[in-house]
């Protein structure tokens, strides 16, 4: 097994930890209270959180689990943008590295063929007038039949499409320098720029999805991209929707 190792992974402008075990990566980085850009990946989480309160699975070198804490420059209102700006850097690393069709499903679950290859949970807190950030990304490296029938959903993982695939120290690099590189343009230039590539990667563009809403309603509608927040388009029988917080919970070519 390919062991995570902080000190191939020097990222200039990162002060890079790697930990054998914590809860969470994001729940120890929220709990610091350094200005710096601290990235901490743990080779097994015990209480690895997911969104929506879920919890977070991966084997110990199973999988990538790390959390990049940094400021972000932007007003707050824009800053659920964040976890899209995210999913554009992962997906973009992804397929750099060969796999061609990962893809995004809103908000930002990465998935290939309509199964989930990883996860990234946002979590800010204010800092003064600045606002830190966490982002944390879960990659499914190695295959875990267990996991899918725990989840019961279809579960992807890097073997089924790179072989041999990358060690997790160059995948945690890539993404991290992709990770960077989108969170530039987003203080530059806020989130138009990458929610155009959002939608170039997007999953399930043009099919008809089902989304919960967060009280329960389901809402039915053909996708059509993002609006200028990050929230998700949908043209319905009652015209175009905005959906802020909610879940596809299936698509299906219109
Ligand atoms: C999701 O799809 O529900 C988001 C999953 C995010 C998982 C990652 S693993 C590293 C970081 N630490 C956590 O506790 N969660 C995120």
């Amino acid at each position: 097994m390919d062991r995570l190792d902080a000190a191939a992974l020097s990222i200039p402008g990162v002060r890079v930890r790697v930990v054998e075990r914590c809860g969470s990566t994001n729940t120890a980085l929220l709990e610091e209270k350094s200005a710096d850009c601290v990235l901490l990946a743990a080779e097994q989480q015990t209480a690895g959180r997911g969104r929506r309160g879920r919890r977070w699975h991966s084997a110990p070198g199973a999988g990538l689990t790390f959390s990049l804490a940094l400021q972000v420059r932007r007003p707050v209102r824009e800053l659920a943008g964040l976890s899209l700006v995210a999913g554009v850097a992962v997906s973009k690393a992804l397929r750099a590295l060969g796999v061609a069709r990962a893809a995004l499903k809103w908000p930002n679950d990465l998935v290939v063929d309509g199964a989930k290859l990883g996860g990234i949970l946002v979590e800010t807190r204010s800092a003064g007038a600045a606002t830190r950030a966490v982002i944390g990304i879960g990659i499914n490296c190695r295959r875990d039949s267990s996991l899918g029938l725990r989840l019961r959903r279809k579960i992807a993982s890097l073997d089924q499409f790179l072989s041999p695939p990358p060690s997790r120290n160059d995948l945690l690099k890539k993404i991290t320098s992709m990770l960077l590189e989108s969170l530039d343009v987003f203080e530059s230039k806020g989130l138009e720029p990458l929610r155009r590539e959002w939608e170039a990667m997007s999953a399930y563009a043009g099919q008809r999805l089902r989304v919960r809403l967060a009280d329960g309603r389901v809402l039915s509608g053909i996708s059509d991209g993002i609006a200028e927040d990050g929230a998700l388009r949908l043209t319905t029988r009652n015209g175009i929707k905005t959906v802020r917080s909610g879940r596809v919970v299936s698509a299906r070519v219109a």
